[in-house]
């Protein structure tokens, strides 16, 4: 026999349990989704916790949970935490750029100079725990082999990687005779796999040198003179050649230089001691036979104030030679006069 207030009680029970006690929406997770999604649950009912995809809960598998008739949801504890693709942080010739290799990021890469990404310049984090694309590698860059300019011959190339060459590496060229140079003759493997610019071999030719008054030239027994092609001067006796020996035909198609004949200077004094290359000389003995085209003294001076002696150049040029007119030439007879070089020398006005 069940009493009537038994039956009363229990039905107050089951009351309370369906009114009263259900679960509520229980608390989010991050990077965690929860199945089913409502806005209350009955006691008995069941929820689901599933990490996010590229997530991971740290005890592994979902977590599952049944409302009680207390209608408190169980403290949950999982967590979800983002999958950890490979370590990424080298690239060999080459940078990683990264903060983390966690799920979605991005890592980029560079290469050193001389080197090219063969692959992407940027990757992600896959929800797989992947990098996708696959990581690149920096491989080196190569130049085939160079173009050889016409007229000219390669002096220096040496392929490195097969017929091949690398990033600065260089090719070196020579005209054939005749033939000048226009541009570098090295040229070398850049960074883009290309080669600086190619130089250029062109024909040049010199006109006859002509012969300078007072000498000669000499020159190769030809119809035509070419670059690099050689003439010899030389003048006549007393004559001073003023200019090299020897000049050369220019790749802009002129001589290297154009010498004449200097004529020598007859000396005017016939008693003086000079300077000549730092020594002191008798002018008309060192100079007997006269002086040359662009030879230089220099003579001593008397200051009559400071009671000192100061230096004054003359040079020979052409022909002419100018005494200083500071100079006082002495008789032979007049032995009681100091010369100037005697005199001590003037303070340096400064
Ligand atoms: C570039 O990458 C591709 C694919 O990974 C590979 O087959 C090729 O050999 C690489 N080239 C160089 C020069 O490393
Ligand atoms: C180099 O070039 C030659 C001629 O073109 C060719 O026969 C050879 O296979 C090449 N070698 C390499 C390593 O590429
Ligand atoms: C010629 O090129 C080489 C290498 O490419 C460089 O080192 C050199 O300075 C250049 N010379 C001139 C005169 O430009
Ligand atoms: C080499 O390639 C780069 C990049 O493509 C270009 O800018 C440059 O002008 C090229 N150099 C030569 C000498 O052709
Ligand atoms: C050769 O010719 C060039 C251009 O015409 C000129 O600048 C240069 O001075 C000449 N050289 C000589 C040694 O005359």
């Amino acid at each position: 026999m069940i009493s009537p207030v038994l039956i009363l009680f229990s039905g107050f029970l089951y009351h309370v349990a369906i009114a009263g006690r259900t679960c509520p929406k229980p608390d989010a997770v991050p990077f965690a989704t929860v199945l089913p999604i409502k806005s209350f649950y009955e006691p008995g009912e069941q929820i689901t916790y599933t990490c996010q995809p590229g997530y991971i809960s740290r005890g592994g598998g979902m977590r599952r949970f049944t409302c009680p008739l207390t209608g408190v949801w169980p403290i949950n504890t999982l967590k979800c935490l983002p999958r950890v693709c490979p370590f990424a942080g080298i690239l060999e010739n080459g940078a990683v750029r990264y903060t983390t290799f966690e799920y979605p990021n991005m890592i980029s890469f560079v290469c050193n100079t001389g080197f090219y990404l063969n692959g992407t310049s940027s990757a992600k984090c896959t929800a797989e725990g992947r990098w996708s694309p696959a990581l690149p590698v920096c491989a080196p860059v190569t130049c085939p082999p160079p173009p050889i300019p016409k007229f000219a011959i390669t002096s220096v190339y040496k392929p490195s990687v097969g017929n091949n060459s690398l990033y600065q590496d260089t090719a070196v060229f020579a005209c054939l005779p005749r033939y000048a140079m226009f541009g570098n003759d090295t040229i070398s493997c850049t960074e883009h796999g290309n080669w600086t610019q190619l130089p250029e071999c062109r024909e040049v030719k010199c006109p006859f040198p002509s012969r300078p008054d007072n000498g000669f030239v000499n020159y190769p027994a030809k119809q035509v003179l070419y670059y690099k092609d050689k003439a010899t001067y030389g003048c006549h006796d007393t004559f001073t050649l003023d200019g090299p020996e020897e000049v050369e035909c220019t790749k802009l198609g002129n001589w290297s230089a154009q010498p004449s004949c200097k004529a020598s200077c007859k000396l005017s004094v016939k008693k003086a001691t000079v300077l000549f290359q730092g020594e002191r000389v008798k002018l008309q003995e060192r100079f007997k036979n006269g002086m040359l085209h662009g030879e230089k003294v220099s003579f001593f001076c008397k200051n009559k104030e400071k009671k000192c002696s100061y230096t004054e150049d003359a040079q020979c040029i052409d022909g002419t030679f100018e005494i200083p007119k500071c100079f006082k030439e002495h008789s032979t007879f007049a032995f009681w006069k100091t010369d100037a070089s005697d005199v001590k020398p003037c303070e340096s006005d400064s």
